[in-house]
């Protein structure tokens, strides 16, 4: 865990600070889809180092301000790989370096590394996929403003069945109540 976490330390800082975000929106969305200590333990894990494989990754690249070209995207698509070897290698949970490898997979097969569809998509992956569009969402990037929380409830809908598991944006948009909190602390950032 220590070599891991100086691993986590040394990522870019906007990198680091998305993770924490991711793990706090993951927590609460697995939370309430009723997982229990164990998974929720797992969940907060495998959210703040889902993206450690941005370590490999030129932080010019990821903090560009303009469009990415087809070489440097793909680089940036190395990143679940690299970070699931990097989790591993270090003595980490292999269940948690699979969750990290899963993230950018598609509920329906068109994300990567694998294009895995559905249920064939470990659960905290796809927990973990959606905290972080929804975190991308919320942010000021460097090419565009952040989205309100209405904009941004209205794109989960749009990708709930393509993107993302309907059944977790369902419940999300289902209690505004539970995710309001989350979305306010996003308005004052
Ligand atoms: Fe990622």
């Amino acid at each position: 865990m220590q070599n891991l976490l100086k691993v986590y330390l040394n990522l870019e800082s906007e990198t680091r600070k998305h993770c924490e975000r991711v793990r706090i929106l993951a927590v609460q969305i697995g939370t309430r889809l009723g997982l229990n200590q164990r998974e929720l333990q797992h969940l907060s894990l495998a959210a703040q180092f889902h993206d450690v494989g941005k370590i490999a990754v030129d932080p010019a690249i990821l903090n560009q301000p303009t469009r990415l070209t087809a070489r440097q995207k793909e680089i940036i698509r190395l990143h679940p790989q690299i970070g699931a070897e990097i989790w591993a290698s270090l003595g980490g949970d292999p269940e948690i370096a699979f969750t990290i490898l899963n993230h950018h997979e598609h509920f329906n097969g068109r994300g990567y590394p694998f294009g895995r569809a559905g249920r064939s998509i470990p659960l905290p992956s796809r927990i973990i996929a959606i905290a972080d569009a929804l975190d991308a969402m919320l942010s000021n990037r460097p090419y565009r403003k952040a989205m309100s929380p209405a904009q941004a409830a209205m794109a989960l809908l749009a990708g709930s069945g393509s993107q993302f598991d309907p059944r977790i944006v369902r419940l999300i948009l289902s209690r505004p109540s539970f995710t309001a909190p989350v979305l306010q602390a996003y308005i004052h950032t």
